[in-house]
């Protein structure tokens, strides 16, 4: 086990040291369409050798594309009039199409909220369907110093009201180096990966103890499948208490290589600036690949073309919000969730230095051994000169 501890610290080491590679990010508006009824976000994080291009975008359900290419000059093409059209297939497309080595989409597809009523199960209400959902034009939103960017939407249709002083929206930020994010669940992040926060903000719940779902649907090529890891974090530093972090890892067939992946802690917060105790669980569930087509967004089907039907590999998952605390939302109105996306491994969380010494005395390593000898004899030497001093 000391060994096993050893060499996690070593990985992650390494995982630290690789992720040091620093990128340049642009981030640009509706490339070459003058209209700001729909929404495309364009970013581009161009590193010394390769490029990765993520394209966020409102247009159908709301979606980000991540396509890495070898080249730091690839480039996006969009065909504005066939994208918008009813057929949008091949209305997107990376150029030279030879420099891609690496597409995968995630779909945010449907919100479900439900309540637990005794004796029956859970009722569920009926289902926001983001799909259906008006974005307001997040341009103005667009901040090229911070590397951010906000999706913001409500139902277009809304009988209940729910969204009457409320919205859903997605944060969108990107990039240049890795770092730590400064505000709870203080997620790792490398330049390889873009941070997306769900934030549902004054929304009235139609329960009492109403409880919300986002389903989401990965969409991989060439055989790829999404595998759902859990790991737990001791991560006294950051975020002072246990966490289990979730990876949904894509990974090519017949390999245990991590193509590219989700990230999240397995919590959420009622909170605008989150503490501690504001936490929300937060459980991922169901990861299948769905019989049935699920209704796609047009940046998807525009990228994927035909292939979507056949080559490729969709996953859909569902997180849940809410566990045994299941009134934090109908008291705070606020639920935000943050989750990174990214090319490549993931990033590890290397244990801080009082995490180290905690494991190792648990664990009773010779080194441990060695050190509390060491200590022991200090506080030994110490105490014998302590002792000399009155007589001094
Ligand atoms: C964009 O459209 C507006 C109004 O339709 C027009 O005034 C403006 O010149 C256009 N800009 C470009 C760059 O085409
Ligand atoms: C986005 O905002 C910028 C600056 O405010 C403006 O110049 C540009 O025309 C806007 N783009 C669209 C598509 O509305
Ligand atoms: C865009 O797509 C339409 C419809 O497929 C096609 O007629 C048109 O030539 C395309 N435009 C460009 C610049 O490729
Ligand atoms: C953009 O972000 C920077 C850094 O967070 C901030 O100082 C600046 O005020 C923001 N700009 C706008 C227009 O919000
Ligand atoms: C929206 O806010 C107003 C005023 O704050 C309040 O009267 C109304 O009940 C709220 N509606 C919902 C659906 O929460
Ligand atoms: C919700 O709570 C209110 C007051 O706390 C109560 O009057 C009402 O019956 C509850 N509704 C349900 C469906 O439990
Ligand atoms: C993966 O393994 C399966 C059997 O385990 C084999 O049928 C298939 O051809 C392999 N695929 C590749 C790409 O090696
Ligand atoms: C998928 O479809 C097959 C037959 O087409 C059916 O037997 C199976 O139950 C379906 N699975 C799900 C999860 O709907
Ligand atoms: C998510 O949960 C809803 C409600 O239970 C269900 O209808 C849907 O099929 C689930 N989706 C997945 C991907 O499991």
């Amino acid at each position: 086990m000391a060994a096993g501890a050893g060499l996690a610290l070593l990985t992650a080491l390494l995982a630290a040291a690789a992720a040091e590679r620093g990128r340049k990010v642009s981030m640009q508006y509706n490339p070459g369409w003058n209209d700001s009824s729909v929404n495309l976000l364009h970013v581009q994080a161009v590193g010394p050798r390769d490029s990765l291009h993520y394209v966020w975008s409102s247009i159908g359900a709301p979606a980000v594309l991540l396509v890495a290419t070898q080249s730091p000059s690839s480039a996006l093409r969009v065909n504005w009039s066939q994208l918008l059209s009813p057929s949008p297939a091949g209305a997107i497309w990376i150029e030279p199409p030879d420099s891609v080595v690496y597409s995968t989409a995630v779909v945010f597809t449907k919100l479900f909220e439900f309540s637990e009523a005794k004796p029956l199960g859970e009722l569920f209400y009926p289902t926001y369907d983001l799909a259906e959902f008006s974005w307001d034009s997040l341009n103005h939103t667009l901040n090229h110093t911070a590397l951010t960017a906000e999706l913001r939407g409500v139902p277009a249709t809304d009988p209940g009201g729910g969204f009457s002083n409320g919205s859903l929206a997605f944060q969108i930020t990107a990039f240049e180096a890795s770092g730590r994010a400064g505000r709870l669940p203080s997620l790792l992040h490398t330049a390889d990966s873009s941070q997306l926060e769900f934030i549902l903000a004054g929304v009235a719940p139609r329960g009492n103890s109403s409880r919300f779902v986002l389903e989401m649907a990965t969409v991989e090529e060439a055989g790829a499948v999404r595998r759902l890891r859990s790991q737990r974090s001791i991560d006294d530093e950051y975020t002072p208490t246990i966490f289990e972090v979730l990876s949904l890892l894509a990974e090519p067939p017949n390999s245990s290589s991590t193509l590219g992946f989700l990230q999240w802690k397995a919590t959420a917060y009622g909170s605008r600036s989150p503490r501690r105790e504001d936490g929300i669980q937060c459980r991922a569930q169901g990861l299948h690949q769905p019989n049935g087509t699920l209704p796609m967004s047009s940046i998807v089907q525009a990228y994927f073309g035909h292939s979507l039907g056949s080559s490729c590999t969709v996953s859909a998952l569902n997180v849940t919000f809410g566990g045994e605390e299941g009134e934090v939302y109908r008291e705070k109105r606020y639920l935000s969730w943050s989750v990174l996306l990214g090319f490549g491994e993931p990033p590890r969380d290397t244990f801080s230095p009082l995490v180290i010494s905690i494991a190792a005395v648990a664990l009773g390593t010779p080194l441990a051994m060695l050190l509390l000898g060491t200590c022991l004899l200090l506080l030994a030497r110490r105490r014998r000169y302590s002792e000399y001093e009155p007589i001094n």
